[in-house]
């Protein structure tokens, strides 16, 4: 190894095994909360049809907004911040793996589609039923966001189960295969 090497390899921090394990904890329960509670949203999408009247309409659309902007936005966050982390910190690396790589891809996705469609249906249905109340079930707008969530939803839901696989089984191996040491080649 080279002086500069040397140097490059005793700098770059990483993480110690319970050091890890904690970060590992909270990755896991933030992508578990942000699970568990867009499966609930999909739910809630699927029973506001059902609802008597029109308080209890407005009630569950802004039951949802608020988990919406106070468990989901924030827990996604959490589990990209701690994935970053988790990548940084140890020898897992960003792109070293094709199953890293493709829980990158994947959260970016989930999230991308829940900031710029999920979150503005489940805004603009809290706004048209705090108004029309019952009447909202009738307005066209306001279903074809409630049809948005339900299978908007779903595909993040299936998407997130699927990371969760991928981050178990962890396949198709390294992108970078390892350089032979000296001894080997
Ligand atoms: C920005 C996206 C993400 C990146 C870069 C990322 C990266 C990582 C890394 C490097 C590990 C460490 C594996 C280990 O040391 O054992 C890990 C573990 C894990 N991640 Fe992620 N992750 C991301 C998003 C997610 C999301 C959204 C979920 C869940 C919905 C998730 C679920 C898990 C689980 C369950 C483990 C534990 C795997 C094990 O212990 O073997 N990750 N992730």
């Amino acid at each position: 190894m080279t002086k500069a090497a040397e140097a490059t390899a005793k700098s770059s921090f990483k993480l110690d095994v319970k050091q890890k394990n904690w970060l590992v904890s909270a990755h896991v329960a933030s992508g578990a909360i942000w699970l568990g509670t867009g499966l609930c949203l999909v739910i809630m999408g699927v029973k506001n049809i059902d609802a008597p009247n029109g308080d209890a309409l407005y009630a569950i659309n802004e039951i949802c907004k608020f988990l919406d902007d106070f468990v989901i936005i924030p827990t996604a966050t959490l589990s990209s911040l701690t994935g970053f982390f988790l990548c940084w910190f140890t020898n897992w690396g960003f792109f070293k793996n094709y199953w890293v790589i493709t829980k990158w891809v994947l959260t970016t996705v989930a999230i991308v589609f829940g900031t710029f469609w999920i979150g503005p249906w489940i805004n603009a249905m809290t706004s048209i039923s705090a108004i029309e109340r019952l009447q909202a079930l009738q307005n066209p707008l306001y279903m074809f966001d409630n049809q948005g969530i339900i299978w908007g939803g779903l595909a993040i839901n299936i998407t997130l189960l699927v990371i969760i696989a991928v981050s178990l089984l962890k396949p198709w191996g390294r992108r970078l295969a390892a350089k032979p040491k000296k001894s080997e080649a």
